[in-house]
């Protein structure tokens, strides 16, 4: 068997944001938004974050790193018995879900990536819509795409953890946020764009209804790769020196800031253009084509490169979030089945392969394809997005306020550092208290028990 790599000191930080940051914050984040009401709901998001997302990011690395192996044997080695071992197999079953549906949208990004290198794609808001609505309904070319962004992603999974994983983060994590900035200008500078900037930064708190508090909760646990067992199993990489809780603040902090400045290349587009905020997961892919033709209309080949630049960045964000989802499986497979890299790598990408062919077909080119009236793509990203990941992070919240021994607790949440030290006893109130009881009454209203 393999020894276990460790991720250098950048790379614990580069690697576990690259998983993080991905078609969560640039396409998720403004489209729920968007649907949410815009600055209300990213002040719930941004508190969701605070207050669950970072407690719940260090109570997961401290288990991989403490457990240093797959996800079910992390939960596993703490505490005798099998039944904490099946908080680390639900995530390896939530990430191989979302691996399904994630590849389909990060294979429209590679659609739109030759569209735009070719010209394809283009002109006034309509026709960008139609040219987004008759390709998601062929039932072929999606698909295809989709099958290629999981083989992309089984190929860096078979290189192994530093040369694949953390060499492709540390270069892309920062030309994406490079290129952001430069959209963001170009977007702020179109006419009519200041509309768009206060839809995302003025609050109309009556626009707060108990499912904006949902959706933003799904949506901080989504973004932040939390309550898969993703964290779990990327912290089994860490070192001993790193500092678990300023890793998660870090990250939790970059992550954040991406997200908001995807906001600000959207929405001042989509005023600007007069797109529907609220259109759902197509909005980033009818604003930004015209973002491209507008805001670069004084040099239009500057327009071309900047939009061939970004969805090629899209497409590389999303592998490095597909490349965390698929390793939580196929680290669990390569030990649990003691088989090759290469074998349990094969198990994750055929049964992602499935998922994401149903859920691309689901999206226009069979229609009966639908679970509780969603298609199931749509069915896929509620039920991960809302009940796995919450559901996950709740256990492992309690698994390490309430069932773990403190002296592991404390001893890898301190790393015998005294600053770290001192918040100690509010971090344990968080994943005691705050963090379960917040879970469980959202869960609880979604249900309609309150
Ligand atoms: N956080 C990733 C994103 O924002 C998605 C993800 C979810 C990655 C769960 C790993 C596990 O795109």
């Amino acid at each position: 068997m393999e020894t276990r790599a460790n991720f250098g000191k950048i790379g614990v930080i580069l690697a576990t944001a690259g998983s993080a940051v991905g078609l969560g914050n640039i396409w998720r984040f403004p489209f729920m938004a968007g649907q949410n009401g815009g600055a209300a709901f990213i002040a719930v998001y941004i508190v969701c974050v605070l207050l669950l997302g970072i407690p719940g990011m260090i109570a997961e690395f401290i288990v991989g790193r403490h457990g240093a192996s797959n996800a079910a044997r992390a939960y596993k080695s703490f505490h005798k018995g099998r039944a904490w071992g099946a908080v680390g197999v639900l995530g390896v079953i939530t990430s191989t879900i979302i691996l399904g549906f994630y590849a389909v949208v990060a294979g429209w990004c590679l659609q739109y990536f030759f569209a735009s290198l070719f010209g394809m794609v283009g002109g006034d808001a309509n026709s960008v819509k139609d040219y987004f609505v008759r390709f998601t309904s062929n039932p072929i070319k999606p698909a295809l795409w989709a099958l290629a962004f999981v083989v992309m992603t089984h190929f860096v999974i078979t290189q192994g953890v530093r040369q694949g994983i953390e060499k492709v983060s540390n270069i892309l994590m920062p030309t994406l946020f490079v290129l952001l900035i430069v959209i963001v200008i170009a977007s702020c500078s179109l006419p009519g764009a200041s509309k768009g900037i206060e839809f995302l930064f003025h609050p109309d708190f009556s626009k707060l209804t108990h499912d904006v508090f949902l959706d933003a909760l799904g949506q901080a646990f989504f973004s932040l790769s939390l309550g898969t067992a993703c964290l779990c199993t990327y912290a089994s990489y860490f070192s001993r020196r790193t500092n678990l809780s300023v890793s998660a603040c870090q990250i939790a902090l970059l992550d954040t800031g991406i997200a908001i400045l995807a906001g600000l290349m959207i929405f001042p587009a989509a005023f600007s253009v007069g797109v529907n905020p609220d259109s759902g997961p197509s909005l980033i892919f009818i604003t930004l084509p015209t973002v491209f033709d507008k805001a670069f209309a004084f040099l239009p080949f500057l327009g071309h490169v900047v939009a061939v630049l970004f969805y090629a960045l899209l497409v590389l964000a999303a592998l490095t979030s597909t490349i965390s989802m698929h390793e939580i499986g196929t680290a669990f497979f390569r030990e649990e089945l003691h088989t090759s890299r290469r074998g349990a790598a094969c198990i994750v990408t055929v049964t992602a392969c499935i998922i994401a062919i149903v859920c691309s077909l689901s999206c226009g080119a069979v229609n009966g394809l639908t679970l509780m009236g969603k298609s199931i793509m749509d069915f896929c990203d509620f039920f991960t997005a809302q009940i796995l990941l919450p559901l996950g992070s709740l256990l492992t919240c309690f698994f390490v306020g309430w069932v773990v021994p403190q002296t592991i607790v404390h001893r890898e949440f301190t790393n015998w550092d005294t600053v770290s030290g001192r918040f100690y006893g509010i971090w344990l109130f968080f994943v005691r208290f705050v963090c379960p009881v917040c879970i469980v009454m959202i869960f609880l209203h979604q249900f309609g028990v309150v």
